[in-house]
């Protein structure tokens, strides 16, 4: 454990190394509160005191990958598949934009099939249609080719979220299968191709894996910074009984723990890139009841409602005890509005809150 001085020093640098992330992320409960004052007021002083909404349109979860941990990989034949049509995912997108939500995320399991890719390339032509533009839309569907990347960036698409899930990349073939669909490389050229189109690159990881060290999250911490992340969602993991990975549960730390190193992670990438979005992962919430609200105390300035029809909800279940899947769209706008006022932040209403550090990045 690091004393509270070894922690103020530290937290003087310009620059952190490993060893200082390492000792930062070990901190205890005093150098941990420390941490997250000065978290909260690099937010404050670099994008401020405001938390922008992304409505989160869960579209599908067909999924032709097979991940270790995820409980909507293809072969867990206990989820019901569904697979929103044109109409149902764009009276979801209205109620965003009604709401005046700065912007949605599309999300789905992976696909790469010709149907899939101009389904969604008529999706985005139509949400720029009827939002004349204003309405960003982020696209969380995973890995595909350049030429798609680049036709969903000629039909409106201006952000991609794509989570390397661990930079660590024995531990990622811990987590996927070792063939052609989940190769390591394959992702980190993604992300390079999606950063090089000029697309708001995001990117994330899951915390408390089995087999993660300390190290290899330090090492997370520097791969954001050392890519140029514009925006990060990170959370920590759930197991899900229906996955492989679930007979890994005796390895896993207590789930308060996973909690507070998802909490020490948000807080230190705060600080190492000051004007980057992070996201307050909802996977916090299914820890915690008032989780989300205190990734955002600590440094999150970005929530994303759900807005995906009831129905489906309870059947986009990547982990367990996932939160909000009894409730509507409008039951969560009006939940979190309340819950982020209380934790201190205005809301970015109508704002598309584009990453901060994009525009730096752009002009370098
Ligand atoms: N626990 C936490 N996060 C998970 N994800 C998938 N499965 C789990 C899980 N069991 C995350 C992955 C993926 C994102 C959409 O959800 O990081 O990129
Ligand atoms: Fe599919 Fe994504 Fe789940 Fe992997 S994490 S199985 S790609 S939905
Ligand atoms: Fe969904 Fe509170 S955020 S019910």
């Amino acid at each position: 454990m690091e004393s509270d001085e070894q922690i103020l020093h530290i937290l003087t640098k310009e620059n952190f190394t490993k060893e200082d992330l390492v000792n930062l992320l070990n901190s205890d409960i005093s150098g941990r509160n420390i941490l997250y004052k000065k978290a909260a007021e690099v937010k404050e002083k670099y994008v401020g005191k405001i938390t922008y909404y992304r409505g989160l349109i869960e579209f599908s979860n067909y999924c032709s990958k097979n991940c270790y941990y995820c409980g909507i990989r293809k072969s867990n034949s206990n989820t019901l598949r569904y697979d929103l049509n044109d109409e149902e995912i764009m009276s979801a997108v209205k109620f965003a934009h009604d709401k005046n939500y700065g912007s949605v995320v599309l999300q789905s399991g992976e696909r790469n099939d010709k149907q899939f890719i101009e389904k969604v390339e008529r999706l985005l032509k139509k949400i720029y249609q009827i939002s004349n533009g204003e309405l960003g839309v982020t696209l969380s569907l995973g890995e595909q080719t350049k030429e798609t990347y680049k036709r969903w960036q000629d039909s409106g698409a201006r952000r991609y979220l794509l989570r390397i899930e661990s930079t660590n990349k024995e531990l990622f073939y811990k987590i996927h299968p070792n063939d052609e669909y989940h190769n390591f490389e394959k992702r980190l050229e993604a992300l390079q191709t999606l950063n090089d189109l000029g697309y708001q690159t995001g990117t994330g990881v899951m915390i408390g894996l089995p087999h993660q060290t300390i190290e290899d999250l330090a090492n997370d911490l520097l791969f954001f910074k050392n890519n140029d992340i514009d925006m990060v969602g990170m959370g920590p993991y759930i197991e899900h009984s229906d996955t492989p990975m679930f007979s890994e549960k005796h390895l896993l730390l207590p789930l308060n723990e996973r909690f507070n190193l998802s909490l020490k992670m948000i807080a230190i990438l705060r600080i190492l890139m000051k004007d980057i979005n992070i996201a307050a992962a909802t996977a916090l919430q299914a820890i915690d009841p008032i989780g989300r609200e205190k990734a955002i105390k600590i440094g999150a300035n970005i929530i994303m409602p759900n807005i995906t029809p009831t129905e489906n909800r309870k059947n986009y279940l990547l982990y367990q005890n996932k939160p909000c899947t009894d409730e509507g769209a409008e039951d969560c706008t009006e939940c979190l509005e309340a819950r982020i006022y209380i934790s201190g932040d205005e809301i970015g209403y109508g704002k598309s809150g584009d990453s901060k550090h994009f525009f730096s990045r752009m002009k370098k």
